[in-house]
């Protein structure tokens, strides 16, 4: 079989690794020079960077399933056009992919449907949104621009004046494009965040697999947010009842709801839930698998992950067919000096093989250039590791990660120290 897996960073470096374990598949394809991508894969280039021209290339290339990482093609209708070529492909169509590319779309879709969020009004005039925020008050409100906006959406103002220059920049001077042009302003709610990530063919699905995300750049949640500075599994709260709880109040009903409106959801459904003192309450959907946590999915990942992809790009996905390692995981990324604002390019990273063989290496933001390993992004590596404790983990992977070195590299040194008591 031959596969082609679109996109470039540590996700689908996993994603790719997971796939080269099966005997099944002669062939895997890819369209990225991330150095560890181009050890597992055939790399080409692409013709031009658009949506048609990938498109035409791939239907040329005619593999037997596409897997799409980003969330950009699968909102702009990737799998769309692909399966109108009978082309099989797992991600979400371009109108399930709504779920993440418009805020409004989704909430509108909780509000709809009774599944537990935050109440929210929806604003496309600059004056209108100014009064509602400042009626509120700016503690107690949250502004999300409606479109994607590489995690740069989200905003929770400090002040009356910072409220004021969030809304007109997004709203007036078009600071993240057409993306701001409408917004949400919601309740602000309050607790610990969980993300919970499930397979499904828009209408049987997996077992979930929850997975804490650390956002802010530095230690103790400090700084700014990034795409995710490392994560682990399960959450130290996590217990059989909440997990039921959630699949019966948020990821059936959302899962139906999708179905209802006509966008059957197809592929890895990640909600974003916050544990409010009423409950757990949905801050978001993805359409996709998320960045780091995607390096932790694969590893307790059992069995062959290929039949679940096929599955759903058929519509046949049985309920229970996902079974996660009875294990506890964990990954932190190492990152370039800046990130998430500047940072540097092409500096070169020592240390890769000495790494001992239970940490696996993914590969976020690196190339091969005059025969040696670089840097290539503001998220360089993920180092991943899966064992009977968080303690274990976090041990595994804190006494291996001097090993690697590359100028100004730095790391959150506090993933899964929360849930380290209750190993
Ligand atoms: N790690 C967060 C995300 O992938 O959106």
């Amino acid at each position: 079989m031959r596969i082609l897996v679109l996109g470039s960073g540590g996700r689908e470096h996993s994603i790719i690794w997971k796939l080269s374990l099966d005997e099944r598949i002669n062939e895997i394809i890819s369209f990225s020079d991330n150095y560890g991508i181009s050890q597992l894969s055939k790399n080409l280039k692409t013709e031009n960077d658009d949506l048609n021209s990938i498109v035409k290339q791939i239907i040329s290339l005619s593999p037997d399933l596409v897997i799409v990482g980003p969330e950009e093609p699968l909102s702009e209708g990737i799998t769309n056009l692909l399966t109108e070529k009978n082309i099989k492909c797992f991600g979400p169509s371009k109108e399930a992919s709504r779920i993440e590319s418009s805020k409004i779309f989704s909430k509108k879709l909780m509000m709809e449907n009774n599944i537990p969020t935050s109440y929210a009004e929806f604003f496309s005039n600059f004056d209108k949104a100014k009064n509602y925020c400042l009626t509120k008050g700016y503690k107690n409100i949250v502004i999300k621009a409606d479109g994607l906006a590489a995690g740069k959406g989200v905003f929770l103002p400090n002040s009356e004046e910072e409220l004021i220059t969030i809304l007109d920049d997004i709203m007036n001077k078009n600071m993240l494009g057409n993306s701001g042009k409408s917004i949400l302003v919601e309740d602000r709610i309050y607790g610990k965040e969980v993300s919970v990530f499930c397979f499904t063919d828009g209408v049987n699905f997996s077992k979930p697999i929850a997975i804490c995300d650390y956002k802010r750049v530095q230690d103790n949640d400090m700084g700014p947010n990034t795409g995710g500075m490392g994560c682990y599994t399960p959450p130290e709260f996590w217990s059989i009842d909440l997990e039921d709880s959630i699949i019966e109040n948020i990821i059936v009903p959302t899962i139906n709801a999708m179905r209802e409106k006509k966008s059957t959801f197809q592929g890895m459904l990640y909600t974003g839930i916050m544990m409010t003192k009423d409950g757990p309450k949905v801050i978001e959907y993805n359409c996709r698998f998320g960045d780091p946590e995607c390096e932790l999915i694969m590893p307790m990942f059992e069995g062959n992950i290929l039949d679940v992809f096929m599955d759903i790009a058929n519509s046949k996905l049985k309920n229970n067919s996902v079974k996660w390692k009875n294990k506890k995981g964990l990954c932190v990324v190492i990152c370039s000096g800046g990130y998430p604002e500047k940072y540097n390019k092409e500096l070169e990273i020592n240390g890769i093989k000495d790494l001992e063989e239970k940490i696996i290496c993914f590969h976020s933001g690196t190339k091969m250039k005059n025969n040696k390993i670089v840097t290539n992004g503001g998220r360089v590596l993920v180092l991943s590791n899966i064992d009977d404790s968080i303690n274990a983990c976090r041990e595994n992977i804190y006494t291996q990660i001097e090993k690697i070195s590359f100028k100004d590299s730095f790391y959150r040194k506090d993933i899964g120290l929360r849930a380290v008591k209750n190993d």
